[in-house]
């Protein structure tokens, strides 16, 4: 659905993009995520035509941005990242206001305007005057914003930017609806834990230059091919690498502070119905596989690029 392909940038002397790739599949939740002035907002101006590229180009839905910047506006919403004015009116006339400007016609605008209210749980707060609104209930308003149009594809920028824990789970609730509706969404982040609830896919931007791309499972596949396991036994073996012996797959077998196996090991599922046989004996309560979170894929993906 977006398509970002070899894109270079400069400000004046200042490269800030270099040649950077990546593909947000249709239907995805997708983190942008770098380090403040890795060059994030710039890429996401250019996906929103307000801006175009030095070289390389973007495509969204296979229409170039710099080709026909107004047909990409009608299949996207932008959320920018920091939040408009407009403080005296009330929601309903801020969403009412931005509606006739996305050239919404009169008699429809009510029931657009409504149906975005409800979407995002804005409804109780139709007469709120928006200088009184947290700036948890300030982004949501942004977003509904971005929806009035009906975009497929929506970007936002550090969404959930400054929010408190509550307000960002409502945030990424609201965005997985989204998801659900079959919008793709791309959101950037300088926060990695930020987005590790949210997304499917990443690219990780490190001074202008893509260091990974893909889906989470793939680059963590890619970086370390070993897989982490933990298993909870009623009655732990006291050696515990007994139960397996003779098998080359299994690297490391140590005990959590919480008394569980923790297993490393190479191979697919076979391996791991193996790993679980072999442990019957002892009473096998629950295997789970160890997540490697959002945090330690960028700080391996990044080691030795950051200064
Ligand atoms: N309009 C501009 N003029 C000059 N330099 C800019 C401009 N916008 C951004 N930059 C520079 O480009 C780099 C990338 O900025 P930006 O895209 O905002 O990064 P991010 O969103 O990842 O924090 C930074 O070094 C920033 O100072
Ligand atoms: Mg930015």
């Amino acid at each position: 659905m977006i398509r970002v392909e070899g894109v270079g940038h400069r400000f004046g002397s200042l490269r800030v993009l270099h040649d950077v790739w990546f593909h947000v599949p249709e239907g995805e939740v997708f983190g942008f995520i770098g380090p403040n002035g890795a060059g994030k907002t710039t890429t996401l101006r250019m996906m929103a035509t307000l801006l175009e590229p030095d070289e390389g180009r973007v495509l969204l839905d296979g229409v170039d941005v710099v080709d026909d910047p107004a047909a990409v506006r009608r299949l996207l919403g932008f959320m920018p990242d920091s939040f408009g004015v407009y403080e005296r009116v009330t929601v309903i006339e801020y969403l009412d206001f931005f509606a006739a400007a996305y050239d919404i016609e009169r008699s429809a605008r009510p029931r657009t305007v409504q149906a975005v209210m409800e979407l995002t749980d804005l409804g109780p707060l139709r007469d709120r005057l928006v200088a009184a609104m947290s700036k948890g209930m300030k982004q949501r308003l942004a977003i509904a914003r971005t929806l009035l149009h009906d975009p497929k594809v929506l970007i936002l920028d550090e969404p959930a930017n400054g929010l408190d824990p509550r307000a960002r789970i409502e945030m990424r609730d609201l965005i997985l609806q989204l998801r659900d509706l079959g919008k793709t969404v791309l959101l950037s982040s300088h926060i990695l834990t930020e987005l590790s609830d949210m997304v499917s896919s990443v690219a990780i931007l490190e001074k202008g230059r893509v260091l990974a791309a893909g889906k989470v499972d793939e680059i963590r596949k890619n970086l370390r091919p070993e897989r982490t396991l933990r298993m909870t036994l009623l009655r732990p073996p006291v050696d515990l690498n007994a139960p397996f012996a003779e098998m080359p797959s299994v690297h490391e077998v140590s005990l959590s502070p919480d008394g569980a196996l923790r297993l490393s090991f190479e191979g697919g599922d076979e391996v791991v119905a193996e790993l679980v046989a072999r442990c019957v004996p002892y009473g096998v309560v629950r295997v789970e596989p160890e997540r490697d979170d959002l945090e330690r894929i960028f700080l391996e993906v990044t080691k030795g690029e950051l200064q």
